[in-house]
């Protein structure tokens, strides 16, 4: 493995969840009570392109702000990472964000992670050719599992900077975001920073209509799962009777996603039967929106702590610099 500063080659480890784990991953998620799957499951080729079909919804705005603020205040965010630093992006997805990033940077080099394959290998390849100097590699694997970064020995003791964008730790339970957030700060080694995008509380039916898009993609994106389970796990089902519904739960902070089944059915995966009674929902995602205040608490009992925030104009959605802290209850 030598990612090559002058090759236009994306070089790809792929880590993928072995079949029989996601089978059991979709069997664990199914009898659950409300049934629900892993959010990574929306991520096959398909699942992929219909999100960056959602980015470009009016309803969306979270990538637009995001990129932003990326966009002017990159050379900001350089000036407080090391010279020679390697950036982990974690759900890199388009990996179009960091771009601005790698711009301001001293001499980065550059490690993708997504558990969609195709779609990593063909972003990884278009930002290897926009910066061609730049060291690059990719992995598919599913970050919200213990993971070893199989990294180069020339890579092996540069500075880390994470990259979390998009505001996907809010696809995460606030107990399960807390043991991420401490996962990777070991991850990437105690002099580490993190840089994450954090999307934040606002009106209600803002949220639900960023969520719910006019134009149907995000409920086309929702029913991609129902797809992918047909064909890649052989479950027996019939996508159509589901309607996907996002509502914004207040008590919880979060955008609850979910396919409702319209009629009784029941699914088949080789000998198990699994029935939805009608009204039932299957949850898809959900999106936890924080406070800078909020997360910052949540952050801390991750032993992380704010350096810097740069936020847009109406303060909804903020970039937080992470550096390392000494909170006591990091391992509680
Ligand atoms: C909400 S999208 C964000 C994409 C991009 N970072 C952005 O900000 O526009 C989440 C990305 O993370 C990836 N992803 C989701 N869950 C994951 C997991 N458990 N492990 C690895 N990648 C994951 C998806 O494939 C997708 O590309």
């Amino acid at each position: 493995m030598s990612p090559h500063a002058t090759a236009q080659h994306f070089e790809l480890i792929d880590l993928h969840p072995a079949p029989t784990d996601v089978s059991k991953a979709v069997i664990d998620g199914l009898n659950r009570s409300p049934k629900q799957l892993p959010a990574w499951l929306l991520y096959d080729r398909q699942g992929s392109a219909l999100f960056d079909a959602i980015c470009e919804q009016p309803e969306y705005t979270l990538t637009r702000l995001e990129k932003d603020l990326l966009g002017t205040q990159a050379q900001a965010i350089a000036e407080a990472l090391p010279t020679g630093c390697l950036v982990v992006e974690f759900g890199a997805g388009s990996a179009e964000k960091v771009s601005p990033l790698l711009d301001a940077m001293h001499e980065p080099s550059y490690l993708a992670i997504d558990i969609s394959a195709e779609h990593l290998q063909e972003a990884g390849t278009r930002l290897q050719e926009r910066h061609p100097s730049i060291p690059m590699l990719g992995i598919c694997a599913d970050y919200s599992q213990p993971l070893d970064l199989p990294l180069p020995k020339a890579w092996q003791s540069k500075p880390m900077v994470g990259f979390f964008p998009g505001s996907s730790l809010g696809n995460f339970e606030p107990d399960a975001a807390i043991n991420f957030l401490q996962r990777i700060r070991q991850l990437l080694g105690e002099k580490a920073q993190l840089l994450i995008g954090i999307d934040q509380p606002r009106e209600p039916s803002l949220l639900e209509a960023a969520y719910d898009d006019n134009a149907g993609v995000s409920a086309a994106f929702a029913k991609n799962l129902l797809r992918r389970l047909q064909r890649d796990l052989a479950i027996e089902l019939d996508p159509e009777p589901f309607t996907y519904q996002a509502a914004w739960q207040p008590e919880h902070q979060r955008i609850a996603m979910a396919l409702v089944a319209n009629t009784p059915q029941t699914w088949t995966i080789g000998a198990s039967r699994i029935p939805f009674a009608a009204g039932e929902a299957l949850m898809t995602e959900y999106s936890y929106k924080y406070a800078p205040i909020d997360f910052l608490d949540l952050a801390a009992q991750a032993g992380w702590q704010g350096s810097q925030r740069w936020c847009d104009a109406d303060d909804h959605f903020s970039l937080h610099l992470l550096t390392q802290g000494d909170d006591a209850r990091m391992n509680a």
